[in-house]
């Protein structure tokens, strides 16, 4: 029997209406992702990569098309459902990082687990858990401001990963490092992978689309798979 896939998009759209004008950003997108697949998308700027993204993450819904999430169609789901799929679900790293300034390492990645229905022991150890598997135990009472880019980065990844996710999304985690620090969070995807994580990443890296099963292409709102 053919496997299910985690993700199925099929003839997706995404319209934005800026004043008298309709704008159709993404044009009939169609993807399926399984289980342990880790997929690049590539493409140009403003081809519509974090749109498609968002719409993944359930941060954004699509205008039109069908997006079939483990079994589930997404469209017809309240918000409410949507943001309670999102937060079990969905680990989601962009390229700012998205961290709390005022709160620590450990408050940054304890976040997710406000909507997670587990006992504090449980959670502290979940928590702690991730921040080591990052290689920032030591950093557990740090505030962003006083990591590196790369450490920020590893913090946004912990508390993607720490509620255990089907799906990881990762919108260019490696636009605002430098090649060593970039090469370390590639190292993580890397070893997430061998583990049999999910990863759908948006890159312009070609080394870290080498990193990928299959590399997709973005071109003006339609999907090109080119390897
Ligand atoms: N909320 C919005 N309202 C109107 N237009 C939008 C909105 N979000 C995105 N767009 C438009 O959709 C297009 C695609 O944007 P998107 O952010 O998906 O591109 P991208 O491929 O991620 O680009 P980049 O590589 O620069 O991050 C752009 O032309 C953008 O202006
Ligand atoms: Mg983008």
């Amino acid at each position: 029997m053919p496997a299910t896939p985690l993700v199925q998009l099929e003839n997706l759209t995404r319209d934005f209406v800026l004043g008298q004008e309709t704008v159709r950003v993404l044009k009939g997108i169609d993807l399926k992702v399984y289980h342990g697949d880790f997929i690049a998308i590539m493409g140009s700027s403003g081809s519509g990569k974090s749109t498609l993204l968002h719409i993944l993450g359930c941060l954004d819904r699509p205008t039109a098309g069908t997006y079939i999430l483990d079994g589930q169609t997404v469209e017809g789901l309240s918000d409410r459902r949507l943001s309670r799929i999102r937060n079990s679900y969905i680990g989601f790293v962009f390229q700012e990082f998205n961290l709390l300034p005022e709160a620590t390492v450990y408050e940054n990645v304890m976040l997710p687990f406000v909507y997670a229905n587990l006992d504090r022991i449980t959670c502290r150890s979940r928590v702690v858990h991730a921040i080591e598997n990052v290689g920032l135990g030591n950093r557990l009472k740090h505030r962003p401001a006083a990591l590196s880019g790369g450490e920020r980065q590893r913090v946004a990844i912990a508390r993607a990963l720490a509620i255990s996710p089907r799906l990881i999304l990762a919108d260019e985690p490696t636009g605002n490092l430098d090649s060593a620090n970039s090469r370390d969070i590639l190292t993580l995807f890397e070893q997430l992978h061998a583990k049999g994580a999910t990863i759908v990443l948006v890159t312009h890296d070609d080394e870290v689309a080498r990193s990928a099963d299959m590399t997709v292409c973005m071109h003006d709102g339609r999907l090109d798979i080119s390897s």
